[in-house]
């Protein structure tokens, strides 16, 4: 058997808090947090202002293999850096989330980036979300999570986001584009957004951010035998 890697995997559909969630158990456990999906909506971002069409599959393929991508801890959260450029803000405005689906369903550029994200766990001590991580990156690591929570609880916490951020789209919308890029993310050829049978499931609908925190860094804990490296001084009962 393989050794299992001092990691956390957490994969699952869109709008279901995994990076809000991750990047606070980084916090929590002292690791470092790995956010896959920035690192395809970078490439998208490289693509579009290139005015590369995003179903000229070479072309996209070529220039993902070009880019540089680099994620870095902030005092807000994780940068994203494309060709040194911070692009953080920029890969999260709407027509990065509209074309991100068919970047990232080339062959080739997943290649590219799943060659990156494991070379970032080589040492481990770290927690990456995404779709593919407990199948695919990381297949030994030694928390796997599958976070899920209805289209309806994604779509009403992703229109909150467009609002804060002044764009304007109904929840209609929101939960329409919601269930297409699910369709689009668990339907193409190239490594699905799917559940293995060693992850855990974990539907956060009606849990707030600091139970599911809680209960990811307990599982931990139980799985590794280690204390948090930082602060475990809340005290969130649920479940
Ligand atoms: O998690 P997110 O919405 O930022 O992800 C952006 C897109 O990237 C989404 O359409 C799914 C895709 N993705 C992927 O295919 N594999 C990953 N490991 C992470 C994200």
């Amino acid at each position: 058997m393989r050794q299992k890697t001092r990691a956390i995997a957490i994969d699952g559909p869109s709008g279901a808090g995994k990076s809000t969630v991750a990047k606070a158990v980084a916090k929590k456990l002292g690791f470092q947090y790995i956010d896959t999906g920035a690192m395809y909506r970078a490439v998208t971002l490289g693509v579009l202002r290139e005015g590369i069409p995003v179903d000229n599959e070479a072309a996209v393929t070529e220039k993902s293999c070009r880019c540089s991508i680099s994620l870095q801890e902030g005092i807000g959260g994780t940068l994203v850096f494309l060709d040194g450029e911070d692009v953080s803000e920029e890969i999260r405005g709407p027509e990065v989330t509209a074309n991100v689906s068919a970047v990232c369903s080339y062959g080739g550029v997943r290649e590219a980036m799943v060659a990156q994200q494991r070379a970032m766990a080589d040492g481990g001590g770290v927690i990456m979300d995404g779709r593919d991580i407990g199948s695919h990156v990381l297949p030994n690591a030694m928390l796997k999570i599958f976070m899920t929570a209805s289209s309806e609880e994604r779509g009403r916490r992703r229109h909150k986001e467009w609002q804060e951020k002044g764009i304007s789209m109904s929840l209609e919308e929101t939960i329409e584009d919601i269930n297409r890029r699910d369709h689009l993310d668990s339907t193409r050829a190239l490594n699905p957004l799917c559940r293995t049978e060693d992850a855990i499931l974990l539907d956060t609908d009606g849990m707030s951010v600091d139970q599911v925190v809680a209960w990811i860094v307990r599982q931990w804990q139980q799985i590794s035998g280690e204390e948090g490296a930082h602060d475990l001084s809340f005290h969130a009962d649920h479940r």
